[in-house]
């Protein structure tokens, strides 16, 4: 689902940019190889690194020079195969084509946070930002951009625009925070709990239940399903184009 949604996103940019057939095979089968990369990772370094590799008790490895630097593995693959055991980076046996897989994922990555970062200036007068079109803006924002499924105008946005900076609430389409990731835990004897993350690693969950009680558990004993809310939203990110990013900004900034 993830993968398709992620290919015909990428798609629609080679039609847009009018490449050619075999560039877009390109793009789908390295697509494809980040998709295998992006399993590898979330099992194997997810709970250090982050799910998304932004780092958790483990570096940010978006941000990381190494990683910018390598290429088809040739630094991060000594890395994972030799660890840095003293500074709690433990050494993986992979193979040559899920290390590749691996860095495939996140150069990918890496080149997601560029592009966003790019589209967002960062010092700059409210006209300057706003070059888009607010009548598209809620067009997008009501139909085609899906934001309603989660947002409304009315209710969580009503008068966004008044609560943030023009250039925060800019930045907050792109990277929005502070939303907590719903746990469900079924224990051994079938009984299931629910409620907000409160913390989890790999060897611990617990939640915060909606009574206000917050439970434990050693993830060994345990079966754990975790929900981020924002998954969603940054899946749709890699969606947009440029003019839907401007035209959603210039929508938002009238919710005063
Ligand atoms: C148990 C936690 C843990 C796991 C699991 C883990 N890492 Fe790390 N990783 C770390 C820590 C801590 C560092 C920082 C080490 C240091 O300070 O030099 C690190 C460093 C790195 C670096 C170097 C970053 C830099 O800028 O120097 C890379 C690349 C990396 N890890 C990739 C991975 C990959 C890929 C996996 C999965 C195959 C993985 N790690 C699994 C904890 C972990
Ligand atoms: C599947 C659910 C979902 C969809 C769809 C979605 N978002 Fe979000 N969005 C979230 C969540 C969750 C947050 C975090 C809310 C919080 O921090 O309280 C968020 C936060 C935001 C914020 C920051 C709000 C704040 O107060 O910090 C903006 C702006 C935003 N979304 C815009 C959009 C736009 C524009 C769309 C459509 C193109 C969209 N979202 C689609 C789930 C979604």
């Amino acid at each position: 689902m993830l993968r398709r949604a992620l290919c015909l996103g990428l798609l629609s940019v080679c039609i847009a940019l009018g490449q050619d057939p075999d560039a877009i095979r390109e793009t789908q089968a390295n697509a494809s190889g980040a998709d295998a990369g992006k399993r590898q990772f979330q099992q194997t370094c997810g709970f250090c690194h982050g799910p998304d590799a932004r780092g958790a008790s483990g570096p940010d490895l978006i941000r990381s020079p190494l990683v910018s630097r390598d290429q088809n593995g040739n630094l991060i693959g000594p890395v994972i195969r030799n660890g840095r055991p003293e500074k709690g980076m433990p050494a993986f046996q992979l193979s040559d084509a899920e290390i590749r897989n691996i860095a495939d994922f996140l150069h990918a990555e890496a080149k997601v946070a560029a592009s966003v970062a790019q589209r967002i200036p960062s010092e700059y007068p409210l006209e300057k930002l706003l070059v888009g079109n607010a009548g598209d803006g809620k067009a997008f924002f009501d139909g085609a951009g899906h934001c309603t499924a989660c947002h409304s105008a009315a209710g969580d946005f009503a008068h966004i625009a008044s609560k943030y900076k023009p250039f925060d609430l800019q930045t907050r389409i792109a990277f929005p925070s502070g939303a907590k990731s719903n746990v469900t835990v079924t224990d051994a004897s079938g009984k299931m709990f629910e409620g907000e993350e409160t913390y989890a690693d790999e060897f611990f969950v617990s939640l915060r239940d909606k009574n206000g009680h917050v439970f434990s558990w050693s993830r060994q004993s345990v079966k754990v399903q975790i929900r981020d809310p924002l998954r969603e939203h940054e899946r749709l990110l890699k969606t947009y184009t440029d003019k839907n990013v401007h035209d959603l900004f210039a929508y938002l900034e009238t919710l005063k």
